[in-house]
């Protein structure tokens, strides 16, 4: 590839100069025709070889830990256009919508089957009092984290928790630990979750929900080292014995099933203030008494480069694209680095690690405001997506749940809103792709996934998994990162007997292609048809391309 890359100029150059004796340029093309074909024999040029072959075995046989469909969750934050034009319209707006959600991202939501939604933050869970957002009349207060904007907060508890349920997600609440206090936290949660007829149980109902409110999922305050109070992590660990303690689930029906299940802070990234962190959580957690209890550790890791993130969601080339993926396959070695502490003093996999904000951080849309984290969604995001969901599927012992930020409006948006417009981020389609994934079964497979050189960089060519669902069906996703090469994929399938597959592929015409509300159809997933022969299955990878297949036995 090296020498691809370091002739092709000089090439162009022979052949455009313009005063030269035609007999010269005649050998001078033939010279460079026959050193072309010289590296083609050799294998060193590849732009004009035929596509390279990729062989992987899967045996279904070896079936692995199940990949929790709560990896697959998202994250709501109020925060620029994210939850306010995002989610939440009102009852009163043009804009078709149900008790103010508005339909047309209800509808996309319910099509990519979303586990649970992270809500309401992030920094802003830290500065959120929860009776803010209930009654008739609703406090308006500022988001000093995120443009110092008016919060109206016309978007509470009742709203959320209707969207939840527009959209048939579980609720992942993180409780203020920064500026609340073990009582507030303590409070909301009975107002959710008791069935007794306390005081704040019938304001519930006087509000409009008279049954108790399932929690799946309960934060304990976010990213507490830094914008959640620069707690040390034993200052921290003595918030969590208390929150944990009093923060308490009292919905009948989850009390032994559908337990709420706690996640403390987790770190931040990989060096040594992170890593004391989880050892400093987990040595606790270990020597834990009856009175206080995690069931996750949450990390946080973006894609991002320098910061402030400086990396252009838009109009970027082939190097700003295997620099950013090269940065994303990072989160592989985090998650080993934090999983081996964890295993120290969890040897069981009790504890989850849950990466519960994570995807690509670049800087903010020129003319748009700083604070709101607007970025364009591209292909590019979606390889990321879905190398990192692979990582999560890898890792799927230990990592249990993981939320890409954000869900609409801001970071790595699934969804992207001007008002009554919308349109489905390259993103969204990788999550829809893998909806086949959730509580599914990994399948290990074996495979030399080659490399895709560029420049300095030096990437996998390929990127796989495998899943076998409820229905024992085989599921294979694969990725081809090379931009500029298709790949010939020959599978070789033991444990079952294939007799057809199908699936899609999603690519687009260029790296940092998008889909626009103009042209919503840039970068959306086709049909594939795959052929499956003797136990083989055989399919080509456009370049640049996410591709999911099932295998019928
Ligand atoms: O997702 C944006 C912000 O990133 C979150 O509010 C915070 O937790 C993180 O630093």
């Amino acid at each position: 590839m090296f020498f691809a890359y370091t002739l092709r100029p000089s090439l162009g150059r022979e052949f455009v100069r313009p005063c030269m004796v035609l007999t010269h340029t005649a050998a001078a093309v033939f010279r460079a025709l026959l050193f072309i074909f010289i590296l083609i024999l050799a294998g060193t040029i590849a732009p004009f070889a035929a596509a390279q072959t990729i062989k992987l075995s899967v045996d279904m046989s070896k079936a692995g830990a199940k990949i929790d469909r709560n990896i697959f969750g998202q994250f709501a934050e109020h925060l620029g256009h994210g939850v306010y034009e995002g989610i939440w319209v009102g009852p009163d707006s043009t804009i078709p919508n149900t008790r103010g959600i508005r339909n047309d991202v209800v509808a996309a939501l319910k099509a990519i089957h979303v586990p649970n939604v992270r809500w309401p933050g992030g920094c802003f869970a830290d500065e959120y009092h929860w009776r803010n957002g209930i009654g008739s009349s609703r406090a308006v207060t500022l988001n000093p984290n995120w443009g110092g904007v008016i919060e109206p907060n016309s978007l509470g508890t009742h709203e959320f928790m209707d969207f939840l349920d527009q959209i048939g997600a579980q609720a992942y609440l993180s409780v203020n630990v920064g500026t609340g206090t073990p009582r507030e936290a303590a409070e909301w949660l009975e107002y959710l979750t008791t069935a007794q007829p306390t005081t704040l149980a019938k304001g519930r109902a006087a509000n409009g929900h008279a049954d108790p409110y399932k929690i799946g999922f309960l934060g304990i305050g976010n990213e507490s080292w830094d914008c959640g109070g620069n707690m040390t992590p034993d200052y921290y660990l003595n918030q969590l014995r208390i929150y944990s303690r009093f923060v308490r689930n009292f919905n009948p029906a989850q009390q032994d099933k559908q337990r709420m299940l706690k996640i403390a802070v987790g770190p931040g990234g990989g060096e040594p203030r992170w890593t004391e962190w989880t050892e400093v959580i987990m040595k606790a957690y270990q020597h834990r008494s009856w009175s206080w209890d995690i069931d996750g550790l949450s990390m946080h890791s973006y894609t991002t480069g320098p910061w402030p993130p400086a990396f252009s969601s838009t109009n970027f080339g082939e190097t700003e694209y295997s620099q950013f993926l090269k940065l994303t396959l990072a989160m592989d070695d985090l998650v080993s680095k934090h999983s081996a502490i964890m295993d120290k003093y969890d040897p069981e996999k009790k504890v989850a690690l849950v990466v519960d904000e994570w995807g690509a951080w670049y800087a903010p849309v020129p003319g748009s405001n700083p604070g709101f984290l607007v970025q364009q969604n591209s292909l590019r995001d979606a390889i990321l997506a879905a190398l990192n969901l692979n990582i999560f599927a890898r890792h799927a012992e230990r990592v249990r749940m993981a939320n890409i930020a954000q869900m609409i409006n801001v970071l790595q948006a699934m969804i992207l809103t001007d008002k009554e417009k919308m349109v489905l981020t390259p993103t969204y389609y990788v999550f829809k792709l893998y909806a086949p994934f959730q509580d599914s079964t990994f399948v290990p497979i074996a495979l030399d996934p080659g490399t895709y050189v560029h420049g300095d960089i030096t990437l996998p060519r390929v990127d796989a998994i495998a899943a076998k669902d409820a229905n024992g069906k085989l599921w294979l996703a694969i990725t081809n990162l090379d931009p500029n090469q298709s790949v010939e994929v020959e599978a070789s399938l033991a444990g079952i007997t294939a007799k057809s597959a199908s699936g899609e592929t999603l690519t687009g015409p260029k790296v940092d292609s998008i889909n626009s509300f103009e042209a919503p159809s840039t970068v959306v997933p086709k049909a594939i048809s795959p052929n499956v022969q003797g136990g083989k299955l055989t399919l080509k990878l456009e370049p640049k391309s996410v591709t999911v297949v099932s295998v019928e036995q």
